[in-house]
């Protein structure tokens, strides 16, 4: 069945939760290591008060034990600090008299309408509250779990931001090991032009408007031979394009030059080869990302993402008030003006599950103990013929 998860939980609702199935016994996990990603998925500049309230406790509450899993579901639990502000608005139980809080208007670009449409609801905070990207909390845990995994096959994966609105920084992502050593001490996770980009959320905010822009996130270590050209849903790039789209706001993704290499001639395209050592065949350069036939070739894999400006504008987009069928301004939820350096930090989360469940895949076990020699021997043989 290999690696699996599911997430449920509102926005202001008790808590979120997440089920992890598959990552093997024996491997050592932490509530504090996991904390530690949580807080770089709260960092970035223009983001809104909610990040400050929450505090993101983590509780493992299965599949570890004496710090160790046990190769049964690994379950989390979140829980939102600020549900005791939205109890009856919230609330499992039947609540008397008005509700509070029930959203009529719907945002252009967001789920309110197209999410009341289908599950046929009337007040849209029964869509918003599921829409919103607090789900990624609960996520970004999994994928710290995930992350741990890879750690022990000495895979590592960072992220940075490659451009906010028009604003593109082409500095080189570098050495994946130390990506988030650099990329942590910016507020917008820059390597590069960090003023220039700060300036972008600035008149962004100052003007009542959102902003996108493109991340970049870098698995360095790992194996060649992840992932085959034999079949569709096989192929390397697949559940990658899938977990990075699955990702709230992100419409676009590309592995590589990706849309880059579509405007380029094929002699400036590939990765030629030359003769290397011990009989190896070695890359001239990382053109493909890391990926050729839907297989990892052992180079680093860069996978990078577009973000879409958010949906919430403080000064609000034209819209139609459900209850009148009247023109209105869309609803105004807390929002953020920017939430691109998260969506680097998410990305890591969305890359390591999808590694984890491809190294699973490959080696196969349901232990460390029998995986990580596995991995290690192939990494001495699996490079040449
Ligand atoms: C980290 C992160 C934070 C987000 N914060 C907001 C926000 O504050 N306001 C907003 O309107 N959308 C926000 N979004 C985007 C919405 O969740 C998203 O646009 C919505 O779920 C509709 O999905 P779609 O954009 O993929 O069509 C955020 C997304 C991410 C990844």
């Amino acid at each position: 069945m290999g690696l699996r998860y599911l997430t449920a939980g509102e926005s202001h609702g008790k808590g979120l939760t997440g089920i992890l199935e598959g990552l093997p016994a024996g491997l050592k996990l932490d509530v504090d290591y996991l904390m530690t990603q949580a807080a770089r998925r709260k960092m970035g500049y223009g983001r809104g008060n909610r990040q400050k309230i929450e505090t993101d406790a983590i509780t493992i509450t299965a599949g570890v034990r004496h710090g160790l899993t046990l190769g049964s579901p690994i379950a989390l639990w979140i829980e939102n600090k600020d549900f005791k502000n939205w109890q009856d608005v919230m609330s499992a139980e039947d609540c008397p008299g008005e509700v509070k809080r029930r959203v009529d208007v719907p945002r252009p670009g967001h789920a309110d309408l197209v999410g009341a449409l289908k599950y046929r609801q009337k007040d849209m905070r029964n869509i918003l509250e599921r829409a919103s990207a607090r789900e990624t909390a609960i996520r970004v845990a999994l994928g710290t779990a995930a992350r741990r995994f890879l750690e022990e096959l000495e895979i590592v994966v960072g992220s940075r931001v490659v451009s906010l609105g028009e604003v593109e920084d082409d500095t080189p992502a570098g050495d994946p090991g130390t990506l988030n050593a650099r990329a942590d001490k910016s507020p917008v996770r820059a390597l590069g032009r960090e003023k220039d980009l700060i300036a972008v959320v600035e008149r962004a905010k100052a003007a009542g408007d959102t902003v996108g822009g493109v991340v970049e996130v870098v698995a360095g270590g790992v194996p060649n031979g992840l992932g085959s050209h034999v079949q569709w849903d096989r192929r390397l790039e697949a559940p990658i394009a899938q977990a990075f789209m699955s990702l709230n706001a992100i419409k676009g993704v590309e592995i590589g030059g990706g849309f880059r290499t579509a405007a380029s001639p094929g002699s400036l395209a590939h990765d030629e080869f030359e003769p290397g050592k011990g009989g190896q065949v070695k890359y001239r350069s990382n053109r493909s990302g890391g990926v050729d036939g839907g297989i990892s070739t052992g180079q680093n894999l860069v996978v990078r993402a577009a973000m879409k400006p958010l949906a919430t504008l403080m000064k609000p987009l034209a819209s139609v008030d459900l209850r009148t069928g009247k023109a209105a301004s869309a609803h105004i939820e807390r929002s953020d003006v920017c939430a691109v350096p998260s969506a680097a930090v998410i990305g890591e989360s969305l890359l390591a599950l999808v590694l984890a469940q491809a190294v699973l895949d490959k080696f196969g076990g349901d232990s460390m103990e029998e995986i990580v020699p596995r991995v290690r021997a192939w990494r001495k043989s699996g490079t040449s013929i």
